[in-house]
């Protein structure tokens, strides 16, 4: 069966079972700050289990793009090395909000793989949580009795916390689980070690498929457990494994889900898979870590130089020295994948598709930047490696990443591979301090949420209002350094969340008649959190809830405006424009889009004339809630890939015709509200990404009020000529002239100090010493002065102290020959620049330097010549 297949049996399955089938969430995670990357099935469903969200169907089942390289679930490691990790994997799973338990769970886990995929019975383990009594937790027995319907006792395993209680992270839902596991190996084998001593012991053909979650607590920071209100199953299988299994392999890599890749990189290289480890490793680094990586970039993380960004950046870069190393591709090849993969996905995630060209061309800029300093910083490595020490130091290994782009854990993997270790408590100083050095934010902590009133959701009342009366339900203390901030959540709130690139509302909560101010507004899943300084002396009563309008309808102007801008620059470049990003507040509106060249002078104004049009036409706001996702797309809304969206979206039109977006933010009413839209900048903002930055309405005004001021004072300044461009053209030119003749003049000039100088020499230990000091017209005929000297001058040594308009600039300029015997002008001049308190260098055979005191000259010369006379 192929691996198409097998996902679509998986999924039918579970859909027999009155399951409903959900697309995957996007892999990069947004409005979780305890999570970058979705790294199991379940994250989408968070608040589902911890009870702040209802669920509508009480039985989900899907495939669900994971990615574990950060956090608590960090696979990295062991990637390419063994045969059955990777970083980028399908989860399928199922999950029941609240409705079937255990039993359910275990009868299908068991039917799809031995009656559906047939695996064989006898090949299968399953294992229970055994109770942790530090815990205060059970023994599984429950579970146990179930499996015990399929399998023999010996083949149902206790296991301990670590393997048998599944949590997502450092808090949040969590419980104890029951794993599957499968023995692949040859029958002679099994007769030799029984299966069960294999079981979580890293064994390669000994692997866990499927893990059956029991969620039942919530793991709170403080570290204790607190029951949920109600008991959910959790489960995730992996894919590749699956396939691997089904396909009678005996690694991922082997199956119909890698081969491809694998095929082609080891053609490529001009190598056969399987036959030498080194190699092996690195094909299959390279074909697990490109899907990490098009996903990702897909769903809308650029690689870049921090958070998520930085994690995918570290993936790209291990890939391609792997490559470099032990396939020998010194150019960009992990592009050229794209093809292979979208191929295996399509009809699966159409992100890839829609986006293939783009995700290409972010990779190949990614490889040809880190390439261009691999070469060095591999070169500086070898040096280090081929030596006798066994610790390559902290410092280099901050050098290394800081000049070379080596993220750490590729020093550690180069230095493991030549048997030494990396000092990384060095390295984490050496970043602390340049952390400090950047002053970067400091570490936060975060309290428990303490409740004030029943309800776990928000309403969000702001598309309508910015003002409403409600109730407190729940606040926390955050602390950051010396700060203290608080958080709360209401019952319902006008409060826009910062979320689409819009920024959070800011204004004020009325508690009786106690204000605070809250400072911002953002989400944490479903929840809208308002950040305030300080709280009420008490949070009990109504609240009043009022959002700064002003700054509201400013940054509603920016966010209508960046539609608009998004539909005309598809219509003035193409349909290959997708929105990269935005942020809209009530001072600018920023949009970064895909698009492969700078735009010309013309386009921008086309594409200012079109939104300036649309807004004269005062097009009526069309605001549609709810809508099924499938009916927003034949309305032709532009989906983005990258934003999490439920089964149903809110689609925003200014005429159907133009501009049709699934969007959560806040708009004007009418388009004319906008008033006025101006771009003030066009730029490159990543590889194939470019930014626009403009404004609107009143900042659009006084954008042009300013240029017509400078319009007016310059022709103030020079009194209001008639033509004023004329004017300024013929100043150019005039001024074009006068430079000519100065630079005329001045190297006339220079051409009698060389004379003069070139009469002057003296023979010094076989060497024609030249020495002056004076005035010289300017630093270029200084050096034409020197460079012709060289040429008529034999054995040549000229040291030249000179005040230029009063500067203090010092020359020294050598023959090839005395540079050849030892004689180094970067010595001498830094000497004599200590006369001048000043510093500079050069070349062996020339040097310069500029200084602040200029009653030095003379001393430097005599340091100068000092030097000379004792070489
Ligand atoms: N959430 C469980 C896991 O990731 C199924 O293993």
């Amino acid at each position: 069966m192929d691996s198409k297949s097998i996902r679509k049996k998986f999924l039918t399955f579970f859909e027999s079972k009155s399951h409903k089938i959900v697309p995957s969430a996007p892999i990069v995670v947004q409005n979780d700050p305890t999570l970058m990357f979705t790294n199991a099935g379940m994250n989408q469903f968070k608040d589902y289990f911890l009870g702040n969200k209802v669920a509508e169907s009480k039985r989900v089942s899907d495939t669900q793009k994971c990615l574990r390289v950060s956090g608590k679930h960090n696979d990295l490691e062991e990637v390419g090395i063994d045969t059955y990790h990777h970083t980028m994997f399908e989860m399928l799973g199922n999950w029941s909000f609240g409705d079937y338990f255990k039993q359910e769970a275990i009868d299908w886990a068991w039917e799809l793989l031995t009656k559906e995929f047939k695996l064989p019975e006898d090949r299968f383990y399953a294992t229970i949580f055994e109770g942790d009594s530090s815990e205060n937790l059970d023994q599984d027995t429950e579970a146990k009795k179930i499996w015990m319907q399929y399998l023999p006792e010996d083949r149902v395993l206790n296991g301990n916390k670590k393997d048998n209680f599944w949590e997502m992270g450092d808090t949040g839902p969590c419980g104890p689980c029951s794993e599957l596991h499968i023995d692949l190996r040859p029958q002679s084998e099994v007769d030799k070690v029984p299966g069960k001593d294999l079981v979580n012991q890293d064994h390669p053909q000994v692997v866990e498929v499927w893990n059956l979650v029991f969620i039942q607590y919530n793991r709170l920071s403080n570290g204790s457990l607190e029951n949920l209100p109600e008991k959910h199953v959790d489960t995730g299988m992996g894919f590749e494994r699956l396939a691997m299994a089904i396909q009678g392999k005996q690694s991922n890599y082997d199956s119909d889900v890698f081969q491809p890749l694998i095929q082609w990189v080891a053609k490529k290289a001009g190598v056969d898979y399987g036959k030498d480890e080194k190699t092996d490793i690195a094909i299959r680094v390279i074909s697990d870590h490109i899907r990490a990586i098009a996903f990702t970039i897909a769903d809308g993380q650029l690689p870049s130089n921090n958070k998520a960004g930085y994690v995918i950046r570290r993936i790209l870069r291990r890939a391609v020295r792997y490559g470099y190393t032990f396939l020998n591709f010194k150019g960009p090849f992990l592009y050229q994948l794209l093809d292979i993969l979208v191929d295996q996905f399509e009809g699966v995630f159409p992100e890839l598709t829609s986006q293939k060209d783009f995700i290409a061309k972010v990779i190949r800029e990614e490889e040809l930047s880190f390439l261009r300093t691999l070469d060095n910083g591999l070169k500086k490595l070898d040096t280090i490696t081929s030596g006798k020490a066994k610790v390559i130091e902290g410092s280099t290994a901050f050098e290394l990443y800081d000049t070379y782009g080596f993220p750490l854990d590729l020093t550690a993997l180069i230095a493991r591979e030549n048997g030494m270790e990396v000092d990384e408590s060095g390295f984490q100083k050496e970043m602390e301090v340049q952390k400090n050095r950047s002053k970067s934010a400091g570490k936060q902590t975060t309290g428990d949420w303490m409740m004030v009133h029943e309800g776990d959701e928000t309403v969000f009342v702001g598309y309508a209002e910015t003002q409403a009366t409600t109730k407190a339900l729940r606040y926390r203390e955050v602390k950051q350094k010396d700060k203290t901030q608080y958080q709360i959540v209401l019952e319902s709130t006008p409060f826009y969340a910062e979320s689409g690139g819009q920024v959070g509302d800011t204004g004020y909560l009325q508690f009786g008649e106690e204000k605070v101010e809250v400072i911002d507004t953002k989400k944490e899943n479903d929840l809208i959190v308002h950040f305030v300084k300080k709280l009420p002396s008490s949070l009990e009563s109504d609240v009043r809830a009022v959002v700064n309008e002003s700054k509201r309808r400013l940054t509603e102007n920016n966010h209508s405006a960046t539609h608009l801008l998004h539909a005309a620059l598809r219509q003035v470049l193409g349909d290959h424009v997708q929105q990269k990003g935005s942020l809209v507040n009530d001072k600018i509106l920023r949009f970064d889009f895909s698009h492969f060249a700078k735009m010309t002078d013309e386009e921008i104004a086309e594409v200012e004339r079109i939104v300036n049009q649309k807004i004269r036409e005062n097009i009526a706001l069309d605001e549609k809630k709810n809508v099924p996702i499938d009916e927003a797309q034949r309305m032709g809304a532009m989906a983005l890939f990258g934003e999490k969206y439920g089964d149903f979206v809110r689609v925003i039109t200014f005429d159907s015709d133009y501009s049709v977006e699934l969007c959560g933010g806040t708009h004007v009413l009418r388009t004319g509200n906008i008033g006025l839209f101006k771009i003030v900048s066009e730029g490159s903002s990543a590889a194939g990404v470019r930014r626009i930055e403009a404004v609107t309405s009143v900042a659009a005004e006084k954008y042009y009020q300013q240029k017509l001021e400078l319009i007016s004072e310059l022709e103030e300044m020079l009194k209001h000529p008639k033509d004023l461009k004329k004017t300024i053209e013929n100043l150019v030119k005039e001024n074009l002239a006068n430079q000519k003749k100065i630079d005329e003049m001045n190297s006339q000039q220079a051409g009698q100090i060389k004379n003069q100088l070139k009469n002057e020499a003296k023979e010094v230990n076989g060497k024609k010493l030249i020495l002056y000091k004076g005035e010289f017209p300017s630093a270029d005929a200084m050096k034409q002065v020197a460079f012709d000297l060289k040429r008529e001058v034999d054995n040549l040594v000229l040291l030249i102290a000179a005040n230029i308009d009063g500067k203090p600039m010092l020359t020294v300029m050598l023959a090839d020959e005395l540079v050849k015997n030892g004689m180094n002008a970067n010595e001498i001049i830094r000497k004599m620049a200590s006369a001048i308190k000043g510093g500079g260098g050069g070349q062996p055979f020339y040097a310069t330097a500029g200084g602040k005191d200029i009653s030095g000259l003379d001393e430097a010369l005599k340091l100068g010549k000092e030097m000379v006379e004792a070489s």
